[in-house]
């Protein structure tokens, strides 16, 4: 067995801050500061909605009549709240009560191994909750929809939650696994967990149920579409296809499946190179892979992450990808669809257009990367009644946004002629982000989620960038150390070009009650309030948060902070949204003596990864 060697000091979330995008594509950045410096707006606005096109059409008459103008009615947590408090627990609005749901380490099933803190096998976490609690969906029974149970569908169904990290700090309580069993329990925490849950009376719970799994770096996965049968995602050795990892935004498909997206899947790979066999290849180095990775030390005791290994070439290659997961059938592999190409991957919206087809629009999470949309060949019902996903047949475009507020969508196929490097499908695919770079796509400031309003806008977090190379004190975009949000509508979902907007500027909330930095977590509900989470540095004394935001009147409500050190991530609903789901990510970083949440504060208890379900005590609506 290899010995462990010294790694970095790497913060193991923080590698999208890394740019490693060369190309010479115009950076966002500037795009965006001609474009604001045209309209002459956010001069101590917070939104550009009323000069926008986005202002128009996005609600109904009869809702507007029914009071969507000030659809944001409760008492916010305020900055006061917030310096009232330690950290320790979280705060929520007067009008709203919580639980907590799913712990780190709870059993998948009431049946299954109980949590012992610091006391879990490997395997016995591959039947627990796993940590990084992160995107979510919450999916009614079939059997309720099919009968009609409306109150049955608001009651039951099945969670699917993405476990997107957990250091090793947090999960073993060590720097480096000092065996395979170590790095066989890191990686049980990582992946997606489909978990039953129901309301019993009054609390939200796991139940038994045949429906309820939990997928990680070694469940058996399969490939579809362009790539799946590729040189480049087969190894040496001929190893199956396993596992998914980082796990970190989702989608949904509107045939009822989930999607969970890869994100930062470079940094669990490493070399064990002394003798210096493994050099990074041009496309490895694109998509950030190093010696150390971010410090999880898996490739010490697992070839299969040892890029030095020849016997596991390629192995690399077979994450960054948009997986689709049945979350009604047990027995279904995940399915890595590489249609929708390999980046890091955050979020997938869809928007279904006038003709049947489907669009999902899609962030790559790293300084300077891009915005891509997928477009199903046909109509999606056509599709499936052919036997066909409408993931695996359908094009992939990137965006690159104009200066005067319009966009276009750029085809990464053997049909464009900038794409220089490659000549074929799979790879394009495989290595979306240079051809990306050759289309010409426009370089933003980390894309993060993207949710579909009610009228098909697009919105998509910046999280930030603060390398932006233009500062310019009148533009809170230069540099962009706290975030933006961005949205787009397309003119035709078929088509190729859109208008595009900006709705908020973190930077122009502080100070303000409605200060938040670093937008993350997105979703917008059916009435067009846009939720908002955080990940990173809150200034003006707050923690991580989720707040509501009102696009008509640019209002930004505080409805949820969480504990120190700890990231606010997630959102589900059940259909008739009076229950929401988002989750407390990484509490304290795992340090007991920052939080102990979900136990109360003790110094001691380690404090673990949680969702929490979101009542309003009124019994209307999340986010009213
Ligand atoms: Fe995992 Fe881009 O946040
Ligand atoms: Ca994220
Ligand atoms: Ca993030």
């Amino acid at each position: 067995m290899n010995q462990p060697v010294n790694l970095p000091d790497v913060e193991l979330d923080d590698s999208e801050n890394t740019p490693s995008n060369k190309s010479n594509n115009r950076p966002f950045n500037e795009v965006l500061a001609a474009n604001m410096k045209r309209r002459d707006v956010m001069k101590g606005s917070l939104a550009v909605g009323a000069t926008s096109f986005f202002s128009a059409g996005f609600i109904s008459d009869a809702e507007a009549q029914d009071g969507i103008g000030n659809n944001i009615r409760f008492r916010p947590v305020t900055l006061a709240d917030a310096a009232a408090g330690d950290g320790k627990m979280p705060l929520i609005s007067p009008d709203y009560e919580y639980d907590v749901l799913i712990p780190w380490g709870d059993p998948l099933e009431p049946s299954g191994p109980a949590y012992v803190e610091r006391g879990n096998t490997a395997a016995e976490q591959a039947r627990q909750i796993g940590l990084g609690h992160d995107g979510m969906y919450f999916f009614p029974l079939k059997e309720d929809v099919e009968r009609g149970r409306m109150r049955r569908m608001n009651q039951r169904g099945i969670l699917c939650i993405n476990h997107e990290f957990g250091t090793n700090f947090h999960c073993l309580g060590k720097d480096l696994p000092e065996s395979l069993e170590d790095v066989r329990f890191s990686q049980h925490v990582h992946g997606v967990s489909v978990v039953r849950i129901e309301e019993i009376d009054g609390t939200w719970q796991t139940v038994d149920s045949d429906v309820s799994r939990r997928i990680h770096v070694n469940t058996p996965v399969e490939f579809s579409g362009p790539a799946a049968g590729s040189d480049l995602l087969a190894t040496p050795n001929g190893n199956v296809p396993l596992g998914t990892v980082n796990n970190c935004g989702n989608g949904t498909t509107p045939w009822g499946t989930y999607l969970t997206c890869e994100e930062n899947f470079n940094g669990y790979f490493g070399a064990n190179n002394e003798e210096e066999t493994w050099v990074p290849t041009a496309e490895q180095e694109r998509y950030g892979f190093s010696d150390t990775g971010f410090g999880y030390g898996w490739h010490l005791f697992d070839r299969r992450f040892d890029l030095s290994d020849p016997d596991y070439r390629n192995e690399d290659n077979r994450f960054g990808w948009m997986v689709e997961i049945d979350p009604h059938d047990p027995t279904s592999k995940p399915i890595k669809r590489t249609a929708m190409g390999r980046f890091k991957h955050e979020g997938a919206a869809w928007r279904e257009a006038a003709n049947g087809q489907v669009a999902f629009y899609m962030g790559d999470d790293q300084r300077f990367d891009y915005i891509y949309k997928y477009l199903s060949a046909r109509p999606w019902q056509d599709m499936i009644a052919e036997g066909v996903s409408p993931l695996d047949e359908g094009t992939l475009f990137v965006a690159k946004f104009n200066e005067d507020g319009t966009g276009e969508w750029l085809e990464l196929s053997p049909n464009n002629p900038n794409i220089t490097s490659y000549d074929t499908l799979e790879e394009i695919m495989v290595f979306a982000r240079v051809a990306a770079d050759e289309a010409g796509a426009t370089p933003m400031d980390r894309p993060e989620w993207t949710a579909t309003a009610p009228d098909g806008t697009i919105y998509c977090t910046l999280t930030n960038n603060s390398q932006r190379t233009e500062p310019n004190a009148a533009n809170p975009m230069a540099p962009n150390p706290d975030g933006s949000i961005i949205r787009f509508k397309d003119n035709d979902v078929t088509g190729n070009s859109f208008d595009w907007d900006i709705y908020l500027i973190a930077a122009d909330t502080h100070g303000t009650e409605e200060s938040f930095s670093d937008p993350d977590g997105l979703a917008v509900d059916n009435r067009g309030r846009v939720f908002i989470e955080t990940d990173g540095g809150q200034k003006d004394g707050l923690q991580d948060q989720l707040l509501v935001g009102n696009p008509n009147t640019g209002a930004v409500r505080r409805l949820f902070m969480g504990v120190n050190g700890d990231e606010i991530t997630g959102w589900a609903h059940t259909p008739n949204r009076k229950v929401a789901f988002i989750n407390i990510q990484h509490p304290g970083n795992g340090d007991p003596s920052e939080t102990n949440f979900p136990a109360s504060p003790d110094g001691v208890t380690i404090p673990r990864d949680c969702t929490i379900v979101i009542r309003r005590k009124n019994g209307g609506p999340v986010g009213s």
